[in-house]
């Protein structure tokens, strides 16, 4: 069957990678296959779990030549027919350069319910500390399409997760991963894989 060529673009532990990865695995995602597994650092995890899961990597690191770094992302994508860009962790902005060449065709998971709590300076745990600085009793996660806003794209999916007494950033944040995150990624990751299979078809 024909399938949609996934990159995973990661910058650390991975836990979502890995989640796309089981749900591949698990026939979860049929539309769409992973094909690379791209990092803007070079000791993420996240590259060994694509290593033992036979997925080929690439490593772009901004450091090394700042003017061309997009370009060198936009080169490996190339090189393996990329059809879906995923930001599974990735802590690096794109440029509209970048965004506007692939329109609803990169997608992103945010550890929030966007609106609350994302945009520039909201990655990581920090999310989570404004969250519980706030004193939200609600949070959760949020997958859209990538524009040149950060975190400004279309929805495509989001899940509500209490936030319970006594959570630091560290608690909230597993409890978003396992009951959010790592749900609704595999989830949006086939239903954009299947959008644009169905999409081809019809234009055959
Ligand atoms: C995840 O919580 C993801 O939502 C968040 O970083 C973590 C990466 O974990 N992304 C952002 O904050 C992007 N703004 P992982 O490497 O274990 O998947």
């Amino acid at each position: 069957m024909l399938k949609v060529k996934i990159a995973v673009l990661v910058s650390g532990g991975g836990t979502n990678l890995q989640a796309l990865i089981d749900a591949e695995r698990a026939g979860i995602i049929t539309s769409g296959e992973i094909a690379l597994v791209l990092s803007n650092n070079p000791n993420a995890y996240a590259l060994e779990r694509a290593r033992a899961a036979g997925i080929e990597t690439a490593v772009v690191s901004r450091k090394e030549c700042p003017e061309s770094f997009e370009e060198r992302i936009i080169a490996e994508l190339d090189r393996h027919g990329i059809e879906l860009i995923v930001l599974a962790g990735f802590m690096s902005i794109l440029s509209e350069r970048f965004t506007s060449r692939y329109p609803e065709r990169i997608i992103n998971v945010h550890p929030s319910l966007i609106p609350s709590f994302c945009g520039k300076g909201f990655y990581g745990l920090r999310v989570h500390e404004a969250a519980l600085e706030y004193g939200v009793r609600v949070s959760g996660a949020t997958v859209h399409f990538v524009n040149e806003i950060p975190d400004g794209g279309k929805i495509i999916m989001q899940k509500a997760v209490e936030v319970k007494d006594g959570d630091t950033p560290e608690t909230l944040q597993r409890r978003i991963m396992e009951e959010a995150e790592w749900k609704i990624l595999p989830l949006s990751c086939e239903r954009v894989s299947r959008d644009i299979l169905t999409a081809k078809t019809n234009n055959d």
